[in-house]
């Protein structure tokens, strides 16, 4: 199922077909760097497509694929999805792209689509990014999305930074 476009980007629902891609960019330890969990195994990637695919299909939003419009390659995910911090339900931006596709603004690209398409269509007064307070990277593409640092909270075993931007903010 097809969400959105950019200039040079899809984005659209998981399929089990993109297992062998996706399992691919969670192998890499660079990529999960900032995860507690690390590299995930081609086991867990099968499963969180399933679970994205259920979010989907519960709540009209979740992680998508990332597709490369110019060779139709799966080059990372970016989503809406639903997280619980300080005991307050919120929407996150959340991305992460294969490796030999940073530094070329595509997650800059993918993510201020998506927050577009969240404030479209989610009746929420705004949208969150939790950020490790050393992934420089997700800062930036959280700037660029119009995003500014507006509390802490402990998120996946860290103390990290909440970055938000609210529906009357500027794109
Ligand atoms: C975070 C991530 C998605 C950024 O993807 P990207 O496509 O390289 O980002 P962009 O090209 O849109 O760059 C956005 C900004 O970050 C900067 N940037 C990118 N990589 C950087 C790095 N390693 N160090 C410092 N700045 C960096 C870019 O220069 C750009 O800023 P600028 O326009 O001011 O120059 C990518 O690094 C990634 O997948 N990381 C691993 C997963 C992850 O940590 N996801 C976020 C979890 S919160």
């Amino acid at each position: 199922m097809h969400i959105l476009e950019t200039n040079r980007l899809t984005i659209r629902v998981f399929s089990s077909d993109d297992l062998d891609a996706f399992a691919a960019i969670e192998a890499d330890p660079d990529v999960m760097r900032f995860f507690a969990s690390g590299p995930r195994s081609r086991e867990t990637a099968a499963r969180a497509i399933a679970w994205y695919r259920t979010l989907q299909e519960q709540r009209g939003h979740s992680f998508w694929a990332v597709v490369h419009k110019a060779n139709g390659r799966l080059i990372g995910l970016c989503g809406l999805i639903p997280q619980r911090v300080g005991g307050v339900d919120e929407i996150e931006v959340a991305y992460r792209l294969d490796q030999s596709h940073w530094g070329q603004g595509f997650a800059t690209e993918a993510a201020t689509a998506v927050c577009k398409w969240g404030f479209e269509h989610l009746d929420v007064p705004r949208l969150i990014s939790i950020i490790d307070p050393g992934n420089i990277a997700s800062i930036r593409v959280a700037e660029k999305n119009g995003m500014r640092p507006v509390d802490q909270a402990e998120y996946d075993g860290k103390v990290c930074h909440i970055y938000a931007v609210t529906r009357d903010t500027e794109h």
